[in-house]
């Protein structure tokens, strides 16, 4: 990739510099990047929101949040001292368009002294209602299209239903070009999503037996511990369905179902994904129990802690129907993947934070082995571990040491922690980056999130027009939610719970069968 402290100056203008994200992820992520030498000789930072604040509140507010968060741990003063010249706050009222002449003559003025046409980027870490206003705000001042080197990006919820999120997208088409548009999904972000690419397209091992014929099922899982934490005002109106399914499952989801692209042209990547959200089988309104079921925790146990239920969340309503839990069936109707189900599954509360991709092969065609040989047979099994102990697991066959045949699945694992020493960069710095050179390849199209939303459309009319009679229905720190159990259990299958560790799976490598 190129670097970028090779490209001309960037100035980054962060909208809702004052919230939780500019503090949490943004800024420890550009501090990392400055540390690694990531950034340019010539960048600025200006954070921009209502609050009155000065400079240096500014920065002493951002170091606690670098010093929590950034890859590097705790700054030492001379980095911070250094990184932090870099970061400029101005009080602006959004919906003023004074504000952002005043901001164009603040980024003019930097280019004068940086002798350089900056690239702008504009970044939305604003409330949602905001986006319309800014967006409209910055084409109106000339900000937007015409602008040479300026981007936008947008944060997630982007709409909460297809018919909002095309008027976000309208919005945003009426002062950007698409390939200014830069739409955020942090698990695009994440090292171990973008490896199911490599791992896919640069290898031949696998793509021959990716298909209908080997594979027999898919599962994507994201199990969270967290419950709604300080957000349950936003879950509340949000449900786990919109907060992950359409966007971070269905994105994993493109990536092992997608075809391979001519090249990583960001359209083409893109596009290949599109292709699968397209052929995602619609789902009717009455089949909708057949291929969805949620859940809500009630109290419960985590780690020996007691945790409260979802509806006694602050924020939460009290007889709130929304779900914190929620799988789904998906079938992709083209040649490679006809009739092979996709269970996706998300939930808070759950036991641990995993993520994972199980790829389910079918079993041999025929077992030549006598019935005794087999009795611990299990048919072949690929495990992406998306967080934490990131890595690949295969699992496969081996005759267990001894006179008689006796097979035991064993697995042969891949851990990035092993693999490469290095801490891997965490998804906001390898997005802002990519912002930064221009390069959308890891983020949403407007056809993406549309296709995506429709998708989806039914599930959520379905839900909403009748409220689960029996929420909550799962209490806090356990993996059976009892609709989820019953939806695969009716295909005959079940949920492969990634209960063993990757360091336990390691073992297994070593001779400890599974
Ligand atoms: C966010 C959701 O997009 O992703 C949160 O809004 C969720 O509810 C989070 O907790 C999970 O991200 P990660 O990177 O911690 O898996």
């Amino acid at each position: 990739m190129e670097n970028l402290t090779n490209t001309n100056a960037v100035a980054i203008v962060i909208f809702g510099a004052g919230g939780d994200l500019t503090w949490r992820k943004l800024v420890p992520a550009l501090y990392s990047l400055f540390r690694d030498k990531w950034m340019p000789e010539r960048f600025a930072i200006i954070g921009t929101d209502l609050k009155q604040m000065t400079d240096e509140e500014f920065r002493q507010r951002l170091r606690s949040g670098v010093d929590q968060f950034s890859r590097h741990g705790r700054a030492d003063d001379e980095s911070w001292q250094r990184f932090s010249s870099f970061l400029h706050y101005r009080v602006a009222d959004f919906t003023d368009a004074a504000c952002y002449t005043s901001l164009n003559s603040h980024l003019e003025e930097l280019n004068q002294v940086w002798n350089a046409e900056a690239v702008r980027v504009y970044y939305l870490a604003t409330p949602p209602q905001m986006i319309e206003v800014i967006s409209m705000q910055l084409g109106t001042a000339c900000l937007g299209r015409g602008c040479k080197g300026a981007r936008i990006v947008v944060e997630k919820p982007f709409g909460r239903d297809l018919a909002s999120a095309q008027a976000l997208n309208k919005i945003l088409a009426d002062s950007f070009d698409e390939s200014q548009i830069y739409r955020i999904d942090h698990y695009l972000g994440k090292e171990t999503v973008q490896n199911i690419l490599a791992f896919r397209f640069a290898n031949v091992l696998f793509e021959p037996v990716w298909d209908r014929r080997y594979i027999d099922n898919v599962q994507i899982t994201v199990a969270e511990q967290v419950g709604v934490e300080h957000r349950g005002a936003y879950y509340d109106r949000t449900g786990a369905l919109r907060d992950m399914i359409q966007n971070h499952l269905i994105q994993i989801l493109c990536m092992i179902a997608m075809e391979p692209p001519v090249s990583f042209d960001p359209d083409e990547v893109r596009s290949k994904q599109t292709d699968v959200l397209r052929a995602i089988r619609p789902v009717l309104p009455n089949h909708v129990h057949e291929i969805a079921a949620r859940g809500q925790y009630g109290a419960g146990w985590i780690e020996g802690k007691h945790v409260p239920a979802y509806r006694e969340e602050p924020g939460v309503d009290r007889e709130s129907p929304i779900e914190t839990y929620a799988a789904v069936k998906f079938f992709i109707d083209n040649w490679r993947w006809q009739d092979v189900p996709f269970y996706l599954r998300t939930g808070k509360r759950l036991p641990v934070r995993i993520s994972e991709v199980s790829i389910q092969f079918r079993p041999v065609p025929h077992q030549s082995f006598p019935a005794t040989a087999i009795r611990d047979f299990q048919a072949n099994r690929l495990m992406i571990r998306i967080q934490p102990d990131e890595g690949i697991l295969l699992r496969f066959q081996a005759k267990r040491p001894g006179l008689q045949i006796h097979l035991s699945p064993v697995d042969m694992h891949f851990f990035y922690k092993e693999a490469f020493r290095a801490k891997p960069p965490d998804a906001y710095e390898t997005l802002l980056v990519d912002v930064m050179l221009g390069d959308g390849t890891l983020f949403k199209r407007a056809d993406q999130i549309e296709a995506a939303w429709s998708i989806m459309t039914p599930i959520l009319q379905a839900w909403e027009q009748s409220a689960p009679p029996d929420f909550p229905n799962y209490p806090a720190g356990t993996w059976i939610v009892e609709p989820a159990a019953t939806l695969i259990a009716r295909d005959g299958r079940n949920w492969l719970t990634p209960s063993i560790s990757m360091a336990e799976n390691g073992a297994a490598l070593h001779g400890k069968p599974v």
